[in-house]
């Protein structure tokens, strides 16, 4: 996946998000080639323009000026709608349907059980999917509210997984995870690829918030206002670029603060004390 050059500016007239006629530049000029196969993970602030780069390498938008390619191709040379065979997204918010778990993997592709527990295992969701009173052929309820966030982010992630995206983007589509099954997934999906040995692996960018997931990705892009500020591994960047450094201290430290509470709690249960 390359990007070159690639600016993207949302129309703040038709979306009334901003008052003033000013457009907003999400992404600036970016020039990116992300290693096919591998795994990257985009950092940056809130607002710096993930989730509209995410969008652009997916075609959900088109760049108002730069190229973005896969594979080589042109995205505007796909037709829309065609880059959802090669690429996939999973984003925080996910829609499940009043339907059975395995109806809400397949969405109506042909799969076999086989395979849909495949996707299911790449996701971490194989254990409570087990575990639910009929399987794959539990109703998982009018938006899935039978599921906690978790289980229904896994689901969401092995729906992805069954189609076996030459890319997959997954932005902050595990945030309802325990950081540990979220590394899980992230391990499972660079060692198994998509499953099937005759294709390439799936490239996986992944928006990422916790320091145990950026550490676990081959690559990683930092943005900060719409622009790449650097591009390496983690130590590197770590290293060499202070705006990196202080929000993957502070994402780090986030991290202890809430462990140190639930161990507070868990210690406080044992206690029997009313919290
Ligand atoms: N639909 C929209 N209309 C107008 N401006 C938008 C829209 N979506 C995002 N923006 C603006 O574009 C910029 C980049 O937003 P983006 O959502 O890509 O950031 P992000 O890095 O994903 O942030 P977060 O970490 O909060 O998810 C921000 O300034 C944001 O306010
Ligand atoms: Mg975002």
């Amino acid at each position: 996946m390359q990007t070159e050059q690639a600016s993207y500016a949302y129309d703040v007239s038709r979306t009334g998000h901003a008052d003033g006629a000013v457009p907003a530049m999400a992404v600036r000029s970016v020039t990116l080639d992300v290693v096919a196969g591998g795994t990257t993970a985009l950092v940056g602030p809130t607002g710096s323009g993930k989730s509209t780069l995410a969008s652009l390498v997916l075609r959900l938008i088109d760049p108002d000026s730069g190229v973005v390619r896969l594979d080589g191709v042109d995205l505007r040379e796909v037709a829309r709608g065609g880059v959802p065979e090669v690429g996939s997204l999973v984003a925080q918010q996910t829609f499940l349907f009043d339907d059975t778990v395995r109806g809400n993997i397949t969405l109506g592709v042909e799969a076999t059980d086989e395979e849909v527990w495949h996707a299911l295992r790449v996701a971490q969701a194989d254990g409570f999917v087990a575990a639910l009173p009929s399987g794959l052929g539990t109703r998982v309820g009018e938006r899935g509210t039978s599921l906690s966030g978790g289980q229904r982010q896994r689901v969401a992630l092995a729906r992805a997984v069954l189609r076996n995206p030459q890319l997959l983007v997954l932005d902050d589509a595990t945030s309802a995870v325990d950081p540990s099954v979220e590394q899980a997934i992230l391990a499972g999906l660079r060692e198994s690829g998509h499953g099937l040995d005759d294709t390439p692996r799936t490239t996986v960018l992944v928006v990422a918030y916790r320091m145990a997931t950026i550490t676990l990705a081959d690559d990683v892009i930092y943005l900060e206002n719409g622009r790449v500020v650097d591009h390496g591994t983690h130590e590197q960047l770590l290293a060499r670029c202070t705006g990196y450094a202080s929000l993957v201290t502070a994402y780090a430290r986030e991290a202890a603060e809430r462990a140190a509470v639930l161990a507070d709690e868990d210690r406080l249960d044992a206690q029997g004390v009313d919290s």
